[in-house]
């Protein structure tokens, strides 16, 4: 079996390193690794495929940043003629990032079935770029592999198959429990100058939350309070950065820091007193490590991560943000529960229905 693995942008990367680990295990399976380029920056992209040892791209189609519709357009030329040339049996995407609809429609339409890895998820609000990359992915494709049960449910309410969901975990979850045991040697705390369980980590990059600068400014204003009580940990994506430079804040507790290394992020996250967010991944890898969560945003596709673990949403409302952070602080660590199957297997069981 021969099959074509997309990477992306950075939420990818831990997504397709187990993915690929269970590929290279399995006897008479073979994988292409084609990276779109989406992301492109050393800290955002080359690290991560070096710490999570995936093997070097087949392939990189180099597309770079653009609007929706150039970058989504340019994946889908670039990728064709890979297809064509290559020949795969499946192609296997992940996440809801632009490259994963580019990839997943350029193959359904040369006739190459698609598997789509965390199917399901569903926010229900369409003016985020990922909930439309999201539905038309799940629309497309052959495998739609679940990684909790809320996506069960919500492709069974659009009508969709039973026959091709496929309830099998979290995959980034696989990466988590393989790589915990690292965490700590790649060290971090000390450099930014903060002790365990004595700090708040943060991450900002939504379109929604940065672009707008009335809403940015109303987080702004949540932050500069939250750091009054315990200092800030604050990896900058290249988006955030853009729309910082041209604010002007007072963070005098805040480190401000480049984007970090999987396995620095996850030290820095695994020591937080608590995490304050609008990315979809550390919602569920908080949950996993009993870490508190508060989500910036008014929704989530990831439900199980309020229902069971430790995320709270705390929408954009400065504050509402700031009676949560002091809440956080008080939070019990214990109170929180693993969702089903978050288990470091779910690759494992992805690779079982592929071949089978
Ligand atoms: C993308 C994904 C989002 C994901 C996020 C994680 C889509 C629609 N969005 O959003 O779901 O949560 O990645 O990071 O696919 N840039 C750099 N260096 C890079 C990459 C980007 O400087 O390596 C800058 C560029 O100026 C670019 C901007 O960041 O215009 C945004 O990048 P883009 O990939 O368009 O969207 P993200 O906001 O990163």
């Amino acid at each position: 079996m021969k099959l074509s693995v997309i990477a992306g942008a950075r939420p990818n990367f831990m997504k397709i390193a187990p993915i690929m680990w269970e590929i290279a295990r399995r006897p008479g399976v073979t994988a292409q690794l084609v990276h779109t380029g989406q992301h492109y920056d050393e800290k955002m992209s080359k690290l991560f495929f070096e710490q999570l040892q995936i093997p070097k791209p087949n392939i990189d189609l180099e597309v770079g940043s653009g609007s929706h519709a150039v970058q989504t357009a340019e994946v889908m030329k670039r990728f064709e003629p890979v297809v064509l040339e290559q020949k795969p049996d499946a192609v296997i995407v992940v996440g809801d990032v632009n490259s994963t609809i580019a990839c997943a429609m350029t193959a359904v339409k040369l006739g190459v079935p698609v598997a789509h890895v965390e199917a399901g998820l569903r926010s229900f609000d369409r003016t985020m770029p990922e909930e439309i990359n999201r539905l038309l992915t799940d629309a497309i494709s052959d495998w739609l592999f679940v990684s909790e049960p809320s996506g069960i449910e919500n492709l069974k309410k659009e009508g969709t198959d039973p026959k091709r969901v496929f309830f099998v975990g979290n995959v980034m979850i696989d990466t988590l429990v393989a790589c915990r045991d690292r965490f700590s040697a790649a060290g971090g705390l000390d450099a930014f100058g903060v002790r365990p369980n004595e700090y708040v980590v943060l991450t900002l990059h939504r379109p929604a939350n940065v672009d707008d600068p009335a809403v940015f400014g109303g987080l702004i204003r949540a932050i500069e309070a939250v750091q009054r009580d315990l200092p800030i940990v604050f990896p900058v994506h290249p988006r955030t950065r853009k729309i910082m430079a041209a604010q002007s804040t007072h963070l005098p507790n805040v480190k401000l820091v480049e984007p970090l290394g999987y396995l620095e992020f996850m030290n820095l996250v695994s020591n937080a007193r608590f995490v304050m967010t609008d990315s979809g991944g550390i919602q569920e890898e908080t949950t996993f490590l009993g870490v508190p969560c508060l989500t910036l945003r008014n929704n989530t596709e990831r439900p199980s991560t309020v229902d069971q673990g430790t995320n709270v949403l705390v929408g954009l409302d400065p504050d509402r943000i700031i009676a949560a952070a002091q809440t956080a602080v008080r939070a019990d660590r214990s109170a929180h529960r693993v969702p089903e199957l978050w288990d470091g297997r779910a690759s494992e069981r992805i690779i079982d229905v592929l071949t089978r």
